[in-house]
């Protein structure tokens, strides 16, 4: 498709009309809500990635073409375009490979991710029926909360255009995961990137699932106390971030790192680069849930292959069936929105 089609490096030689074009596959990347708290570091991190050609910030702030001239003086190859307000969205999404949404209001203190529903859902819904006329090929990676919801709202958008792939379309929950492998890193006193564990189910409260019975290494602690605490942990560490900014926003930081880390697993994968994995949460057929989160292995079209959740301790069967109602709520709740 064309959509997808990498953009080729094209070497001039002499200046004239004898040119070469390199085996480097490079992508058109759009961050909307570039302008954020999560939209500018994220942005500062996709500029440094090689896979990324042209990097698209869309926002409605007015000091969005300012954060693009400052980024496009950056010493990297990519080309910085910016872009504000909905006239100029169509051009910011035009051909994009991929479309990156932290574009929403986030959490204060006191408030669950699912409070902020009425004010993001219409956000994401007339990102993604822009998405579905000018780039409907693009995969889509959903930051913005609730992200259980924001994944059925925009599948619903994508169905009514009648151009839906559920392989193009991930809620992003490696915030999670860097979380986890955090918390572990400093409990066994390794260094965080050696530890792998999959977080599963969604990305809110108790529908964050870490199977810590597949972390390898193992997490050095024996009680079931201790695993309570970190697995509590783990689950709340959005709410440790909102408590401590104290009114002043959510984790944009740490989110900024993972997902531009996301994104460049989605780069090697549409680049066809094989067994890249990372935990997404997607549309699904693993449990009864319509969506879920669990490893996927990425591809030339997005998803390549779902990978499940494999083994499961007795204690993690818990947390599935006590994330499971929630985790349905929230999915109807985006579908309704939008039918
Ligand atoms: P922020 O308020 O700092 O930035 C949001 C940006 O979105 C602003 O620049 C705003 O102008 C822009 N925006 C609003 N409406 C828009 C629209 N229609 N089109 C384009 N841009 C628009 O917020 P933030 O801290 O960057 O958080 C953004 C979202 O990400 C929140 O919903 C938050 O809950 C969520 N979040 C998700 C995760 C996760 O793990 N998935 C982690 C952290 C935060
Ligand atoms: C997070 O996990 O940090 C995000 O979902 C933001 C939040 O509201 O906690």
């Amino acid at each position: 498709s064309r959509a997808l089609r990498p953009i080729a490096t094209v070497a001039f030689q002499n200046g004239a009309k004898n040119f070469s074009t390199s085996p480097e596959m490079q992508f058109k990347v759009m961050v909307a809500g570039a302008a954020g708290g999560i939209g500018q570091p994220l942005s500062l991190l996709l500029k440094m990635d090689p896979l990324v050609s042209t990097l698209a910030l869309y926002d409605l702030a007015p000091f969005t073409p300012g954060v693009a001239a400052d980024l496009s003086h950056m010493d990297t190859p990519s080309k910085v375009l910016g872009y504000r307000g909905p006239d100029e969205l169509p051009s910011a999404i035009a051909d994009a490979h991929v479309v990156v949404i932290p574009a929403g209001v986030p959490r204060k203190p006191g408030m669950t991710r699912d409070d902020l529903f009425n004010v993001n859902a219409s956000i994401v819904r007339d990102l993604t029926q822009c998405i579905a006329v000018h780039a409907p090929k693009a995969i889509i990676c959903i930051i913005t909360n609730p992200v259980n919801s924001m994944v059925p709202i925009a599948s619903e958008v994508m169905k009514k255009n009648g151009v839906y792939d559920p392989n193009r379309i991930f809620g992003v929950t490696t915030l999670d995961i860097v979380r986890s492998r955090t918390f572990i890193g400093q409990i066994n006193g390794v260094d965080p990137k050696t530890v792998k564990i999959p977080v599963i189910g969604g990305h809110s409260g108790v529908t964050i699932i870490p199977v810590l019975s597949q972390c390898k290494p193992a997490p050095q602690i024996q009680e079931q106390a201790k695993i309570d605490a970190l697995t509590k942990r783990i689950q709340e560490a959005g709410t440790e971030v909102v408590k401590a900014k104290a009114g002043a926003g959510s984790a944009t930081l740490s989110m900024g790192w993972s997902g531009a880390m996301f994104t460049h697993s989605v780069l090697r994968g549409l680049k066809g680069e094989e067994n890249v994995v990372e935990c997404a949460y997607v549309k699904s057929d693993v449990t009864e849930a319509k969506y879920f989160a669990n490893p996927i292995c990425f591809g030339k079209n997005g998803i390549a292959k779902n990978l499940g959740y494999g083994q499961l301790n007795a204690y993690e069967q818990k947390l599935l069936q006590l994330a499971m109602p929630e985790l349905k709520k929230n999915i109807e709740k985006g579908e309704k929105f939008v039918k």
